[in-house]
């Protein structure tokens, strides 16, 4: 009897997130770490011998041109995503791309416009989706009316690059499109309007938003608040917090997004809390979905929507005024399904 051919991954970035997707990639069955990849030959071969990749490389052609790899991960800098991504698309190689999708609105529309060129599959790293505590809470309530959020961390070294103009973009982009596209995620209606006020309270040396406070309206009359900054970590709601009602039913998702609270006839249920299971909760849809053919499971489409979403919250931190998520150049983005 013959074995089943493993699935071959390649990781493009051997970082600390890299490090995240390696361990689940290299200890997944039916899974075979096949190449890892990296700028730094010293970094890329550390990974291989951790991890048990069978070759190391710094030079990017040669995965794009191994006929074994079945899907490359992403996971470098923002700046780098949209060079990277249409690499892998060009060479027909279906891709995982962390999170953000990208800086700016013009590199998410090369990302979108590379997959549907190519036809490769392409998700994006947007896990919170995936924590079983988000999932049960979009089963319980399907169209909120009212949904406080944030992402609040400690404070950023200056220094870090995610906090560079450049390669990051800053905290509030960086890790504010998560719980951005979790409250997206959650709503019935696409997002119209968005308002944010703001600006940058601990990084004087650098030229980014570190500290805002966003306020969405949806098609549906819906809103939404936003607290993103890293500004200090809540002791008792914790760094990812959300809370939303419907006018029936309401529900508390606290503990970075792993506990979950409900209340519907005044009756509240706490639910037993979930443990947070790192890259493996997106990785294995990701793999699902190359191995099926498809759907997959955070299109580069809805990463765009919720990337486009941040970039218009920094508009209005810098403009003052309330950005039309209708009109150009957020349409099309927006319209896209989520
Ligand atoms: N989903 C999550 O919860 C989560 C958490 C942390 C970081 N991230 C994301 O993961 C990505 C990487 O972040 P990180 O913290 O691991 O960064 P990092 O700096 O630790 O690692 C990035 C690695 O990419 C390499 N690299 C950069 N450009 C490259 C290129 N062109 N070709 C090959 N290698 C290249 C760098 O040398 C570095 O080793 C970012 O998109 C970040 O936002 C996601």
């Amino acid at each position: 009897m013959s074995t089943p051919r493993l699935f071959h991954a390649a990781l493009i970035g051997c970082g600390s997130y890299g490090a995240e997707h390696a361990k689940f990639l290299s200890a997944c069955s039916g899974v075979k770490l096949h190449a890892v990849a990296d700028i730094a030959a010293d970094r890329a071969e550390g990974f291989a011998a951790k991890y048990g990749a069978g070759y190391a490389t710094t030079d990017l052609a040669r995965i794009w041109a191994d006929p074994e790899i079945d899907a490359v991960w992403i996971s470098t800098q923002h700046h780098t995503h949209a060079p990277l991504a249409e690499a892998a698309a060009a060479a027909g190689k279906n891709f995982f791309l962390e999170k953000p999708l990208a800086l700016t609105l013009a590199d998410c529309d090369r990302i979108v416009a590379a997959v549907e060129r190519s036809g490769v599959i392409a998700a994006v790293g947007f896990k919170l989706r995936f924590f079983p505590a988000v999932m049960v809470a979009k089963r319980f309530l399907t169209a909120p009316s009212l949904t406080a959020a944030h992402v609040i961390d400690d404070h950023w070294p200056s220094d870090f690059w995610a906090n560079d103009p450049v390669q990051g973009g800053g905290n509030v982009l960086s890790q504010g499109c998560h719980i951005t596209d979790t409250v997206l995620h959650l709503h019935a209606a696409p997002p119209v309007r968005v308002y944010a006020a703001g600006g940058n309270r601990y990084h004087p040396t650098r030229d980014i938003v570190d500290t805002a406070a966003i306020t969405l309206t949806f098609a549906d009359g819906a809103v939404a608040n936003l607290s993103i900054g890293d500004v200090g970590v809540p002791p008792h709601a914790s760094k990812f917090a959300l809370q939303t009602s419907d006018g029936t039913r309401s529900l508390s998702l606290y503990n970075r997004l792993n506990s979950l609270m409900t209340r519907e006839g005044g009756k509240i249920t706490e639910h037993p809390a979930w443990p947070e299971n790192g890259a493996a909760v997106i990785d294995q849809p990701f793999i699902e979905a190359v191995t099926n053919g498809g759907p997959s499971p955070v299109t580069v489409q809805s990463a765009r929507r919720t990337t486009a979403v941040v970039i218009a919250a920094l508009e209005s931190i810098k403009t003052g005024r309330v950005v039309d998520l209708t009109a150009a150049p957020y349409a099309a983005a927006i319209a896209c399904p989520a």
